[in-house]
C-alpha cells in the first residue's frame, strides 16, 4: 500500500511537474515572441519532457493502487525582461523542483516507503542533469551579454535540440 502521505505529495509532485511544462511554455512563448526561434524549440522541448516527468509519477500512483488526483495548474509568469531574466527563472525553478523532490525522499524514508525510494532516485539524478543543463546555457547568456550575432548563434545551436 502506497502510505497516504506519500500518495498525498506524490500528487502535489505531479502539479509540480505539469506547472514547470506550463512554465516553460511561457518561455518558450516569450521566445517566440523575440523571433529566437531555436530558444522556444528548446523551451517546448524541455515542456515536452515535464509532462513526461508528470505522468511518470502519475502511472507509478496507479502502479501502487494510489489514486490520482489532478490539482489546478497555476499561471506561470508570463513577464520576462530578458534572454538571461528567463534562463535565471529556469535556473531558479529546477532549484526549487530539485528541494521538492528532496523532501519528497525525505518523507517516503520516514514512511518506510522503499519503492518510492526506489522510483525517487531517477528524479534525483533527473535534476543533477536539469540544473546543469540550465546552468550551462545561463553561463552562455552570460558571456553572450548585448553582443547580438553571438545570441543568434546560439539560437542556432539550440534549435537543434532533439527530442527524445
Ligand atoms: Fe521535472
Ligand atoms: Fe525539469
Amino acid at each position: 500500500m502506497l502510505p497516504k502521505k506519500v500518495e498525498e505529495a506524490l500528487n502535489h509532485q505531479i502539479r509540480e511537474e505539469f506547472y514547470s511544462s506550463y512554465l516553460y511554455l511561457a518561455m518558450a512563448a516569450y521566445f517566440e515572441d523575440k523571433s529566437l526561434n531555436g530558444f522556444a524549440t528548446w523551451m517546448k522541448e524541455q515542456a515536452r519532457e515535464e509532462v513526461g516527468h508528470a505522468m511518470r509519477i502519475f502511472n507509478y500512483v496507479t502502479d501502487r493502487r494510489g489514486r490520482v488526483i489532478l490539482e489546478a495548474i497555476p499561471q506561470p509568469t508570463t513577464n520576462f525582461s530578458s534572454v538571461q531574466e528567463v534562463f535565471e527563472k529556469a535556473l531558479e525553478h529546477e532549484q526549487y523542483i530539485t528541494g521538492k523532490i528532496n523532501e519528497l525522499y525525505a518523507l517516503s524514508v520516514e514512511e518506510k516507503d522503499y519503492p518510492t525510494q526506489v522510483m525517487l532516485q531517477w528524479f534525483i539524478t533527473e535534476q543533477v542533469e536539469e540544473e546543469s543543463t540550465v546552468e550551462a546555457i545561463l553561463e552562455r547568456v552570460r558571456l553572450i551579454g548585448d553582443h547580438q550575432p553571438a545570441l543568434i548563434l546560439l539560437d542556432r545551436e539550440l534549435a537543434a535540440r532533439q527530442s527524445g
